[in-house]
């Protein structure tokens, strides 16, 4: 059933593909660190009409425009047609198109495409996840042996003091950091075992929702960064560890959180 999603997933890829002259559509959304271009709607717009072909009864929740038509369904896609869009207008070939699936309630199903490397993760709630249709599993590392990825939550400007500060207090106790400036794909990546852990302070669901099962499937642990579960349907940071360094992760990042000025940066 789910077959269908990893077709359109695939086929939206060929549109960031075929992309050109995309300085030219570039606008500012929120601020001039958010941006968007022709081909992010564009994408959305194919997933949108070829989703909800397939799956008439679902409803969806994409970033752009932020549509939201969601009432009175059991289930939802939820969808960033372009995640890394700023890698996209620098050409720098790291973006990802995030299809999520959301059922009663959870994560169903998730998958990222990365259209650059043709790698398609995949995970079905249950099933196991997979990149192109191999197996994949992630490290269980302690905190010390893991590569860190990471997000600036550069959007969210009163988040920029705690990412700072979890960044000078973290990177004494990893092996070392990693950024890419695509959430989705930094989430699969740490399933894939390339890197290990995962922390931004401010995300949206569509940046999140399917990696999250990926994650989960690849035998990870995903929450907020204060622990609680993640939210999907709006706001929320993400810290993503092996069932080793989880718990630390989640240590380290309580006692930042406890410093006077840390307190209410997290959404
Ligand atoms: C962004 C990317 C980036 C993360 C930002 C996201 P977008 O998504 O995932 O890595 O740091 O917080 O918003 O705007 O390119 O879809
Ligand atoms: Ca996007």
């Amino acid at each position: 059933m789910y077959e269908r999603i990893d077709q359109i997933v695939r086929e939206a890829g060929r549109i960031v593909l075929s992309a050109h002259h995309i300085s030219d559509s570039v606008k500012e959304k929120t601020s001039h660190c958010d941006l968007v271009t022709k081909y992010d709607t564009m994408v959305q717009d194919f997933l949108y009409r070829e989703l909800l072909a397939a799956f008439p009864e679902a409803g969806f929740y994409g970033e752009e425009g932020d549509v939201l038509e969601i009432a009175d369904k059991r289930g939802y896609f939820i969808v960033d047609p372009i995640d890394g869009t700023t890698n996209f207008i620098r050409h720098a070939r790291q973006s990802s198109i995030n299809v999520g699936y959301y059922l009663d309630g959870r994560m169903e199903y998730g998958a990222v495409y990365q259209p650059y490397t043709d790698e398609l993760f995949t995970a079905q709630r249950g099933c196991g996840a997979y990149l192109n249709g191999k197996p994949i599993r992630m490290n269980n590392l302690p905190l010390s042996e893991s590569i860190v990825m990471y997000g600036s939550a550069i959007y969210y400007r009163q988040t920029i003091p705690l990412t700072a500060q979890l960044m000078a207090e973290l990177l004494p106790s990893v092996l070392d950091f990693r950024r890419s400036g695509t959430a989705g794909l930094d989430l699969c990546y740490v399933a894939a075992g390339r890197a290990d852990a995962f922390f931004e302070c401010c995300l949206r669901p569509w940046d999140y929702a399917a990696a999250s099962l990926i994650i989960q499937e690849a035998g990870g642990i995903v929450t907020a960064l204060d622990g609680s579960p993640l939210r999907f349907f709006d706001r929320c940071s993400v810290a993503v560890g092996s069932p080793q360094s989880h718990p630390e992760l989640m240590k380290l990042v309580g006692r930042v959180l406890q410093q006077p000025d840390m307190k209410g940066r997290l959404p």
